[in-house]
């Protein structure tokens, strides 16, 4: 059924005229970029995988009211040398090639993992990126090829190591209104500690050091950036003897359905994430939708899946399957869902008082400070439920700053007053108030 989506497709290199129904707005002009997959199969050898297949960019222009289609391979030193070796030479996401038996192995292991050898592919086959006035043709790995968007030729190359240090990239940058570029990716450098990094923003450590998430995009409001840290993980030692066990790179991820998800919100202008950490039960997500910002929160969609088996969808075995079986298969995909999340960017410095009825809210807040669970203490002639007042104990994240213990009228959050602490404060969980009369005391 899927088996014409994974055909060789020769290129169209000259412009050529499409045949138009219907009418195109005269105001449509300009030319659509798009970029997949185009070769599966060089000589007698085939890739395993639809993502490994050799990047055939294709254009679509749209000029007064007329179309007109073209469309190259990538020439990127991986096509090339399988071209010139006619066979497959470079290993891909799901199909690792051993072209020479002869080099040492540790060299291969080291230059596979250092991502610095021309062997490691630069197949750029998943999307475009605009730097300046430049465009590129990108996938998950720092090297990128540069090409002309009217010819459609590859112009250039650039390692993305040459200004940052960098192992993987993703495909899905984002631009700002002055034309800005924002791209994000991960460093897996013994030396530095390894991390993820959001280029001239931040760098966020990896959770577990040899387990890093894996990330396809991220989210961009005005004024944060959204890294998802999921539980679809690349597992780096699996990833560093792969070579050896002939394992391909696709198969060094996996998802880890113990662990949760976990969401950081960067601030764009200082590059410090929100300091709560918000959670959510695991899932995996490849795109963004969509993100914004509304009355101090960051809404962000994405698509979500429950589970990583959507790439087995993928395999060119599984592509080639006769209809019945392969729509058999397809059944026991995990189904996207789109989600939406919703984050407050200033939840960790407040104390709130939510009307559940009338659906407004009060609240207390001070800069630095971590109130502590709030507790109501009612005074002796309460005659409201509210008559009393709110004790929390408060930690300040200023050094110069003493924590404290704050006392709020229980009806309006206005302090009555504090009690600074010269001594140091921890960070604690739930508490009892027990009144003087009591026979405890
Ligand atoms: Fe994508």
């Amino acid at each position: 059924m899927a088996a014409k989506f994974c055909r060789n497709i020769p290129e169209t290199p000259e412009p050529l005229k499409a045949e138009v129904s219907g009418s195109i707005p005269l105001w449509l002009q300009g030319t659509l970029l798009r970029n997949g997959p185009g070769l599966f199969s060089i000589g007698n050898t085939s890739f395993n995988h639809w993502f490994d297949g050799m990047s055939l960019i294709h254009s679509f222009t749209f000029k007064h009211g007329e179309v007109y289609y073209r469309s190259k391979f990538l020439r990127s030193n991986t096509y090339l040398k399988n071209i010139s070796a006619n066979k497959i030479v470079v290993s891909e996401f799901g199909t690792m090639v051993y072209p020479d038996p002869c080099k040492n192995i540790f060299s291969k292991f080291f230059t596979h993992m250092l991502n610095s050898s021309a062997d490691f592919t630069d197949n750029n086959l998943v999307n475009f990126i605009r730097y300046g006035d430049d465009y590129y043709a990108s996938s998950e790995v720092n090297i990128i090829n540069q090409i002309d968007p009217l010819t459609l030729d590859t112009v250039g190359r650039v390692s993305y190591k040459k200004y940052i240090s960098l192992n993987l990239a993703t495909a899905h940058p984002h631009y700002d209104e002055e034309g800005n570029t924002y791209n994000m990716g991960t460093a897996i450098t013994p030396l530095s500690g390894p991390k993820f990094v959001i280029f001239k923003i931040c760098s966020i450590p990896f959770r577990s050091k040899l387990y890093p998430s894996y990330f396809h995009s991220f989210g961009m409001t005005e004024n944060y950036i959204i890294f998802v840290e999921q539980p679809f993980k690349l597992d780096i030692i699996r990833l560093i003897t792969a070579y050896f066990r002939g394992v391909t790179w696709g198969k060094c991820l996996f998802f880890d359905q113990d662990d949760d998800t976990l969401f950081h919100i960067i601030n764009r202008k200082t590059g410090v994430a929100l300091k709560t950490k918000f959670c959510s039960a695991p899932f995996v997500v490849f795109h963004h939708i969509n993100a914004y910002e509304e009355d101090d929160h960051v809404v962000f969609d994405m698509i979500t899946y429950k589970d990583s088996n959507v790439y087995d969808f993928f395999y060119i075995d599984c592509m080639k399957q006769e209809t019945e079986k392969f729509i058999e298969m397809s059944k026991t995909l995990s189904p996207p869902v789109c989600q939406r999340f919703v984050i407050p960017v200033n939840a960790d410095l407040k104390i709130a008082k939510v009307d559940t009825y009338n659906k407004t809210h009060i609240v207390w807040s001070e800069e630095d400070c971590y109130p502590s669970e709030p507790k109501f203490v009612a005074s002796p002639d309460a005659v409201d439920e509210d008559d009393g007042v709110i004790l929390s104990s408060v930690v300040s994240t200023n050094p110069s700053k003493s924590s404290f213990m704050l006392v709020l009228d229980a009806k309006t959050l206005k302090e009555i007053a504090r009690a600074t602490i010269n001594a140091t404060v921890h960070l604690d969980l739930h508490g009892l108030f027990i009144p003087q009369a009591s026979e405890m005391i």
